[in-house]
């Protein structure tokens, strides 16, 4: 079996994400989900620790997949974890853009291969950032998370206003 890691901000897991997790699964077999810090948007809605249990929840009933929060450099968390390769989801040619340069970053810097999966269609246009505006003007979400993120998403934005 192949254990590769899926890095993202995951703020929160989407629907998108957890395809391209069951891909990942699919090609590979052994997950590590990690949550880690985007040097360009270090603060979040939800804290890392919320952002895992989110992630544990909606996908508790995947065997093989593994999530936690991680600090520092996403090659070297992914030594830790023992990877063989990082996974990447891209819905759109902006995606490509930077993740390929974000591929080689960490292919010249810690050896590691990044493996792109092409996204469901389906979810081509779901993004966290977009998720998170809509729940704030207490828009349809349900569509686009799980249940217990679309759950987390309305108390969090009920507690605020
Ligand atoms: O979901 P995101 O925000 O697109 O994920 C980006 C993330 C967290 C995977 C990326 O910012 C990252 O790898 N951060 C860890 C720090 C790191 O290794 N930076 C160098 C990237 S070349």
């Amino acid at each position: 079996m192949t254990k590769v890691l899926i890095p993202g901000s995951f703020d929160p897991l989407h629907y998108g994400h957890i395809d391209v997790v069951d891909q990942a699964l699919e090609l590979f077999g052994e997950v590590v989900v990690a949550v880690l810090v985007n040097f360009a948007k270090p603060s979040g809605l939800f804290s890392p620790d919320e952002r895992v249990a989110l992630a544990v929840d909606s996908l508790a009933d995947r065997s093989n997949v593994t999530v936690d929060a991680f600090e520092g450099l996403v090659i070297d968390v992914a030594s830790a974890a023992g990877a063989d390769f990082i996974v990447k989801g891209l819905r759109t040619s902006a995606d490509y853009d930077i993740e390929q340069q974000m591929a080689h970053m960490n292919r010249s810097s810690g050896g590691i291969r990044t493996v792109f999966v092409p996204c469901n269609p389906e979810y081509s246009f779901v993004s966290s950032r977009f998720i998170r505006e809509i729940a704030s003007h207490g828009g349809a979400i349900d569509h686009l998370v799980p249940p217990n993120v679309a759950a987390a998403l309305t108390d969090r934005f009920t507690d605020a206003r």
